[in-house]
């Protein structure tokens, strides 16, 4: 029996000045990607829509454009050409009983684009931290022009029938920008001080209020911590809060972590992170501001860690980013007691990384992120059941198989492990990666409840699969990585040196340290590769990864690829880079590797060698391939039998052919 209002808390009212907010849950900001060049987008419209039905009580979207130079892949509200979108999207999220803010933002100088970018302003002329774009520094007459506009696009947001709007001004932007010390070397009214540097953002906020009235809420993100010695320290951040408070009255508040930096991961945090990481530093800031409510924000995943947060009075409003792109739904099944069946944020970041490189927002453990049907429990049945034989029980196998059987087939599901999940589960057993077993748990989880014949332990044959007659076949066997050519063949065939993912599950069968150097030679790049490392940091007295390619982690979002390179620093994880292993017969003598730089011919030795592996791209297993194609069947390759690809390639492709067949 699902167990009713178990977070009382939680789904208790709040009263913000005039508005009520039916619950403590908040839509944190996050950009879709979705485009606005043609008017809204009927995905944009729709994912706000979902997160609203879905029980949330106050939605703030992604950054509005109230400046021409803001771009088109944002709405506008810089003029009138979008009213009629704008108003229309308010009228849809209100009437769900959800209040709606929209972000005012601009990046000042922290583009996330290599290279130089023309035109870019800033609070002083110093190139962007991560990606050296130059500025030029904003003259009063800019500044006197920008807060007019941020103040004209609110009062139209207003007259759209929006709530009010979130100022942000963290995460590296432009009003953090000149809100740290570090990044405002000015010497005028707006920098010097700390009243100077906090001015660009108080006139912001006063003229919105001044324009828009009290009956306009505004809400305001500050950095919390930049974790950069000389930037916004927490001390700092407090007398911020502090001095915009008493400049302004402002509505609701919340931190953000990191900057534009290599601590840009921080506002990400993962499973390297412990959960709800920063209401330590939260609950702090909030005693600064005793007189506004103070929203919580950081990997907040769970609704009992939500429920614990406000019994603890550490914070009087909780805002989920992550968590509700990966379930809108999130908040009704908690009020109903059935948090069991939230699909979890497994913290990846994939769904950054998607946005990152101008792509809409996704999720590995949410295909249908702003379809129409997101929030259905039950998919539109098949018209006309089948009988289908899944192979292969990773994630993608295990999605097909999930979303077959919620459409009516009747579905044969083998994997050769015991465990599903395939290589997910894997990670998931891996240091600073447990939370990635949620994607197979949820749908084991499914399977079970939809009474899908499991066949695990299992290792189907072409007879097996064609004994149940099957109208169509879903082929997930995901893949292997092939022997690097740096190393001699022989090695392989005598079983010297094993592939990484052969390793581990070795490892991970027998505990116990043991003395030497591990050595990693990799030309693989994802995450899973540096969670392995990790692993042998615990049982090995040094590892060493041979990285073939110009740096680590380079087939992961940039926020993933920080927290590798931090993570390997503290651990003492050695990274060599554009280097391969050379076998000598000094290895089997004297356990001596030798390797050398991708450039030259001198060979440097890594002495006491205990292991050597590899982690290398991977090729598509398909020896069932042909021969179930030869039988007449209809046969589909999905996931990493497909092309060996990161985890939201296989939950996606893997639910688009449950929903094909
Ligand atoms: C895909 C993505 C896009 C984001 N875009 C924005 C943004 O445009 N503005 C902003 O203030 N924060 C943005 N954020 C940060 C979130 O608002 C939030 O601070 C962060 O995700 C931590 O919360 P969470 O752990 O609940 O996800 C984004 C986060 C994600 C994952």
């Amino acid at each position: 029996m699902p167990e009713a209002n178990a977070y009382p808390l939680l789904f208790s009212p709040l009263q913000v000045g005039p508005w009520r907010l039916k619950n403590r849950i908040v839509h944190a900001s996050m950009s879709l990607r979705y485009g606005a060049a043609k008017g809204m987008h009927p995905s944009y419209h729709q994912y706000y829509l979902n997160r609203a039905r879905g029980g949330a009580a106050l939605i703030i979207t992604d950054p509005v454009a109230f400046l021409p130079s803001q771009g088109s892949e944002r709405l506008c509200a810089w003029n009138d050409s979008m009213v009629d979108d704008l108003s229309r999207f308010s009228q849809a999220i209100r009437s769900e009983d959800c209040h709606l803010l929209a972000q005012i933002q601009d990046n000042g100088r922290a583009r996330r684009v290599p290279g130089r970018v023309a035109g870019l302003r800033g609070a002083s002329a110093l190139p962007d931290d991560l990606f050296y774009a130059m500025p030029e520094e904003m003259t009063p007459p800019e500044l006197e022009a920008f807060v007019e506009a941020a103040a004209d696009a609110a009062r139209r947001l207003q007259r759209c029938g929006y709530t009010g709007v979130e100022l942000s001004a963290g995460h590296g932007h432009l009003f953090h920008q000149f809100l740290s010390p570090r990044t405002n070397l000015r010497q005028d009214d707006y920098g010097a001080t700390l009243a100077g540097r906090s001015r660009l953002l108080v006139e912001v906020c006063q003229a919105i209020r001044q324009l828009c009235g009290d009956d306009f809420m505004l809400a305001v993100k500050l950095p919390g911590d930049d974790g950069l010695r000389d930037g916004v320290t927490p001390s700092l951040a407090a007398q911020i809060a502090r001095h915009l408070v008493d400049q302004v009255p402002v509505n609701l508040l919340s931190y953000a972590q990191g900057t534009h930096h290599h601590t840009l991961e921080m506002h990400l945090p993962d499973d390297s992170y412990p959960r709800q990481p920063y209401m330590p530093l939260i609950r702090r800031l909030k005693l600064e501001t005793p007189e506004v409510p103070v929203m919580a924000l950081g990997r907040i995943t769970d609704p009992a860690e939500a429920e614990g947060i406000l019994a603890r009075g550490d914070a009087q409003v909780v805002a989920l980013g992550r968590a509700l792109v990966t379930d809108p739904a999130w908040p009704l099944k908690s009020q109903r007691g059935m948090a069991r069946s939230i699909r979890y944020c497994v913290s990846c970041n994939s769904c950054w990384g998607a946005i990152i490189q101008g792509l809409p927002l996704a999720c590995d453990n949410n295909p249908r992120v702003a379809h129409p049907a997101e929030l259905d429990v039950d998919l539109p049945a098949a018209t006309s059941p089948k009988r289908i034989a899944v192979v292969g029980a990773g994630i993608a196998g295990l999605e097909a198989a999930m979303t077959a059987a919620q459409r009516g087939h009747q579905v044969t599901l083998w994997g050769h492990g015991a465990m599903p999940g395939g290589k997910a589960q894997l990670q998931s057993r891996l240091p600073i990666s447990e939370s990635l077993s949620s994607i197979a748990d949820y749908q084991f989880m499914e399977l079970k409840r939809l009474g899908v014949d499991l066949r695990l332990g299992q290792q189907a044959s072409v007879q097996d699969v064609m004994a149940m007659q099957p109208q169509a076949v879903v082929l997930a066997t995901g893949a292997t990585m092939v022997w690097p050519q740096a190393l001699p063949i022989r090695l392989r065939d005598d079983g010297w040196v094993k592939d990484l993912r052969e390793v581990v599950v070795d490892l991970l069968k027998h505990p116990g340290t043991q003395a030497g150097v591990a050595v990693v030679y990799d030309l693989d790049q994802t995450a899973g590769t540096y969670a392995a490392a990790e692993l042998l940091k615990d049982r090995f007295e040094r590892v060493v990864i041979l990285c073939g390619r110009e740096s680590v982690a380079q087939d992961v979002p940039l926020v993933v690829r920080q927290r590798i390179q931090r993570r390997c620093a503290e651990r003492g994880i050695e990274i060599l880079t554009q280097v391969e292993p050379v076998w000598t017969d000094l290895m089997e003598e004297e356990g001596r590797l030798a390797y050398r730089s991708i450039f030259g011919d001198t060979l440097r030795y890594i002495d006491q060698v205990a292991l050597i592996t590899y982690a290398t791209p991977r090729k598509p297993n398909v020896d069932l391939w042909e021969p179930l194609r030869e039988s007449g069947v209809p046969v589909h390759r999905i996931g990493d039998c497909l092309l060996a690809r990161e985890p939201m390639s296989a939950t996606a492709e893997g639910h688009a052919i449950g929903m094909a067949l």
